[in-house]
C-alpha cells in the first residue's frame, strides 16, 4: 500500500469526538491536503456514517450539482412513506419543507416564500431589531456579570422572528420557552427522551401558528404569514400544512444559527483584542467584519446531508450512488488555496468568498436577516459598552454538542 492510501484508509473521523469541538481546524487541514473525501461518522447521516468532503471546490460542487439529492424520504431514507405518518407532526412538517426538497418541488416552494421573504421585508425589521435589542441591553448593563448567549444571543433573533411572524406581545413569553424546549428536544445531543420531552411543546407551538394562520386570513396584516398566504403563481398556492413547515423551518433555521454567529463574535474578538480595536475605531468595517466573523466562526459546519442519485467521482474517490455526504463549510470556509492565512481572523479581508451560507439552490433564505440581526446585535453591543472581557478564561468556554451547529453553550462575560 502507498503512503498516500494508507493516510486515506485512516481519514475516518467522528465528529463527535471532543477535539472536533474544541478544535477540528488542524483536522480540516489534514484532511484537505491528504484526504480531501474522506469517511466520517456523524449522529445526522443514516446508520451514522458516510463522506465527508473538504476542499472549497469540492464542497461547492457538492451544494450545486443536481446528482446530489436533498431528499432523504424520496431517496428511500427514513423507511417509507408510511413510517412518515408514523413520526410526530412537527418532525413530518419539518421533514417536508423546503430544505430537504429537490426540484421542481424546491423550486416552486422557494419561489412561493420569497415573494414573502423579500429584501424589503428585511429592511423593513430594521427599527424593530434596534428597538428589542435596547432592553436586552439594558438588563446586561444592570448586572455585574452575564451570559451573552442566555442573555442576549439566544433571545434578539428569537424576539426577531416573533416580530416577523407578528406573534401577539402577550403570546411572546410562551413563543419563547416552547421554542427554547422544542430546540433543545431537536438537538442531536438530546437523544430520545429529550425528543419525547419537546413533543407537548411542539403540539402547543402548532396550536399557536395554527392560531396565527386563521387570525391572519380573516384580518390580513404586513407580517410575513399574510405574504405567505398571498403568495401565488397562477392558481398554485402554499397549503396550510406547507406554511405551518415554514415556519417552523424559520424558527430552526434562523434562530439558534444567528444566536451562534453573534455568541461566537464576542470571544474570537476578544481573543484578537488588534482585530476588536480596528472595529471600535472603523465602526464602517461592520459589514466587512461580519462576513469574516460568518467565515471564521462557522455557525454552520454543514448543511443538510446529500444523496447522490449516481455514484460520482470526487478528488479520486468514487461516492457511492445512495451514500451519506456532507460538504463541510467549516473546512471549505478555511481553505489554503482560496483564502490568504485562512486562519487569521482579518475583520478587512478582501476578497472574501465565504459559503457560510452554503451555495447554490439551498442558499440561505435568511442571509441578510442575518447580515442585519448581527451588525446591529454586534454594533450595540461594542457602542453600548467600552469594555467586555470573559469573565472566564476562554478555554473553559464550552460548545453545544450538536455537530452541525457550531456555537458556545454560554459564554459568561464582563461588560461596561
Ligand atoms: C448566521 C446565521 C445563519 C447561517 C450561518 C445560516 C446558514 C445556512 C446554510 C448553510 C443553509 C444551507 C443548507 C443546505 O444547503 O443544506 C441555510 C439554509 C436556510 N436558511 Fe439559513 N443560516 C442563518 C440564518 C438564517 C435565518 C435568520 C433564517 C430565517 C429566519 C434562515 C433560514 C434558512 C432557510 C429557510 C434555509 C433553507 C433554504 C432552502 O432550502 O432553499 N437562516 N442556512
Amino acid at each position: 500500500m502507498t503512503a498516500a492510501a494508507v493516510e486515506i484508509e485512516e481519514a475516518y473521523t467522528d465528529l463527535s469526538d471532543p477535539i472536533m469541538f474544541t478544535n477540528p481546524f488542524p483536522r480540516y487541514a489534514e484532511l484537505r491536503q491528504f484526504a480531501p473525501v474522506s469517511r466520517v461518522k456523524s449522529q445526522q447521516l443514516r446508520r451514522h456514517t458516510g463522506y465527508m468532503v473538504t476542499r472549497y471546490e469540492d464542497v461547492m460542487r457538492v451544494y450545486s450539482d443536481k446528482v446530489f439529492s436533498s431528499d432523504e424520504l424520496a431517496q428511500g431514507g427514513r423507511g417509507s412513506a408510511f413510517m412518515m405518518k408514523l413520526l410526530p407532526r412537527v418532525f413530518r412538517l419539518l421533514s417536508d419543507s423546503m430544505v430537504m426538497k429537490d426540484d421542481p418541488d424546491h423550486q416552486r416552494l422557494r419561489g412561493l416564500v420569497n415573494q414573502a421573504f423579500t429584501p424589503r421585508m428585511v429592511t423593513g425589521l430594521e427599527s424593530d431589531i434596534h428597538r428589542l435589542v435596547e432592553p436586552l441591553l439594558d438588563d446586561l448593563a444592570r448586572k455585574e456579570r452575564v451570559d451573552l448567549v442566555a442573555d442576549f444571543t439566544i433571545p434578539l433573533p428569537l424576539a426577531v422572528i416573533a416580530e416577523m411572524l407578528g406573534v401577539e406581545d402577550s403570546d411572546r413569553d410562551q413563543f419563547h420557552f416552547w421554542t427554547k424546549s422544542l430546540l433543545e428536544g431537536t438537538d442531536v445531543g438530546a437523544g430520545v427522551l429529550g425528543i419525547i420531552r419537546a413533543l407537548p411543546m411542539g403540539r402547543k407551538m402548532i396550536r399557536l401558528f395554527e392560531g396565527l394562520v386563521k387570525k391572519r386570513e380573516a384580518q390580513p396584516d404586513e407580517h410575513l404569514i399574510t405574504g405567505l398566504l398571498e403568495a401565488s403563481e397562477g392558481t398554485d398556492r402554499l397549503s396550510e400544512p406547507e406554511i405551518l413547515g415554514m415556519i417552523f423551518l424559520l424558527l430552526l433555521a434562523g434562530h439558534e444559527t444567528t444566536a451562534s454567529l453573534l455568541g461566537s463574535s464576542i470571544p474570537a474578538l476578544l481573543a484578537n483584542p488588534e482585530q476588536l480595536e480596528r472595529l471600535r475605531a472603523e465602526p464602517d468595517l461592520i459589514d466587512s467584519a461580519i462576513e469574516e466573523l460568518l467565515r471564521y466562526t462557522a455557525p454552520v459546519t454543514h448543511g443538510v446531508p446529500r444523496i447522490p442519485m449516481e455514484d460520482v467521482e470526487i478528488a479520486g474517490v468514487t461516492i457511492p450512488k445512495g451514500s451519506r455526504v456532507l460538504g463541510m463549510l467549516i473546512s471549505a470556509n478555511r481553505d489554503e488555496s482560496i483564502f490568504k492565512d485562512p486562519e487569521t481572523l482579518d475583520l478587512g479581508r478582501q476578497p472574501n468568498r465565504h459559503i457560510g451560507f452554503g451555495f447554490g439552490a439551498h442558499y440561505c433564505l435568511g442571509n441578510q436577516l442575518a447580515r442585519l440581526e448581527a451588525r446591529i446585535g454586534l454594533r450595540s453591543l461594542l457602542e453600548r459598552f467600552e469594555h467586555i472581557e470573559l469573565a472566564v478564561p476562554q478555554n473553559e468556554l464550552r460548545f453545544k454538542p450538536s455537530e452541525s451547529l457550531r456555537g458556545y453553550r454560554s459564554v459568561p462575560i464582563r461588560v461596561r
